[in-house]
């Protein structure tokens, strides 16, 4: 075999080597980055019963402010740990709790007791006193949660829900 045939021979196998090897290293470099993008798709939603008063401390048929810390806060949220909800007694013994984003762009909603509707101030969203979408750019009902009695404290169940900044 002639010299140049050997090293041209030489030369494939070390390309061949190369080009694995590099495979090898972005592949193993590949998995950490992959696995902490995807990490939070797995990850199940929790969902937390977080206590809201006592039941005497809600009028029938009056809706209030209630405010719990969010059922996955970060460990640097802060503030932003705690979210609301408006909590509505609809009998002795049944409550009724809406989320506080509004479900266009997740902006609080307030309640105006007297005309008994939702508003929403960023772009006008309005919603009647079931959540449903009474008018504006709002595309479906206000998030409801779970609510339960815990002996004497009214409890609602919790999932993450977007960051909103309120005064309760
Ligand atoms: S965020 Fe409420 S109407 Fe747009």
């Amino acid at each position: 075999m002639k010299e140049n045939e050997i090293d041209k021979r030489r030369r494939g196998f070390l390309i061949k080597i190369t080009l694995g090897l590099s495979a090898l290293s972005a592949v193993v470099a590949g998995i950490p980055v992959l696995s902490a993008m995807l990490a939070p798709l797995m990850k199940k939603t929790p969902a937390i019963w977080r206590k809201v008063g006592l039941i005497d401390e809600f009028a029938i048929g009056i809706t209030k402010l209630v405010k719990f810390e969010n059922a996955d806060p970060e460990a640097w949220a802060g503030m932003t740990a705690f979210t609301a909800a408006w909590l509505r007694r609809d009998t002795e013994n049944v409550f009724t709790a809406f989320s506080v984003n509004c479900t266009h762009l997740g902006c609080p909603v307030r309640w105006e007791e007297g005309a008994e509707l939702f508003m929403c101030p960023c772009h006008g969203g309005v919603y009647y006193k079931d959540g449903s979408v009474a008018s504006g750019p709002p595309p479906k009902s206000l998030v409801q949660y779970q609510v339960r009695i815990n002996k004497k404290a009214v409890e609602i169940q919790t999932a993450p829900v977007p960051i909103t900044s309120i005064n309760a």
